[in-house]
């Protein structure tokens, strides 16, 4: 091997390193919710697009009361207890959700994610 290749290398392991340590905010955190979100949550989308979210407990309500209009299928004792679980774990003040992206688009700021808080 010449050592002229070693800088690339080096670079697919610390992108490597990098799609590893954002793979742990992919999944919605464990918890006595986490099932039946996963049961009420993922039939039409995964479940990125929800820990993806930094939602004020105003806009979780919102987007509970839109999901379930739009088929999401809960028992109704269950939706405050979601909105709680939603609410805590994705607010507007926890560090932005890290996309993964592939190697060749990493080099692009990783600051937005697309979706925020309106209030
Ligand atoms: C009946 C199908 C369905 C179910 C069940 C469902 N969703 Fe959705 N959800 C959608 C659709 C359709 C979209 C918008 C299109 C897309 O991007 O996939 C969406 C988008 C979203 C978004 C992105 C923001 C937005 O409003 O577009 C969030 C957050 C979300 N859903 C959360 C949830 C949560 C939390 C649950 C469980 C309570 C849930 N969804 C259950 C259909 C569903």
């Amino acid at each position: 091997m010449s050592f002229d290749k070693l800088p690339a290398i080096a670079f697919l392991t610390l992108c490597g390193l990098a799609a590893a340590q954002s793979a742990g905010n992919q999944t919605l955190p464990a918890g006595t919710m986490q099932p039946k979100a996963l049961a009420a949550c993922t039939s039409c989308h995964d479940e990125k697009i929800i820990v993806q979210q930094r939602l004020t407990k105003a806009l979780w309500i919102r987007e509970i009361d839109k999901m379930i209009k739009w088929g999401a299928i809960l028992d109704p004792s269950d939706r405050d207890r979601l909105i709680e679980y939603f609410s805590e774990n994705f607010p507007p003040d926890k560090p932005a959700y890290v996309a993964s992206r592939s190697a060749a688009s990493r080099h692009r700021s990783s600051k937005s994610t697309g979706i925020k808080a309106r209030d």
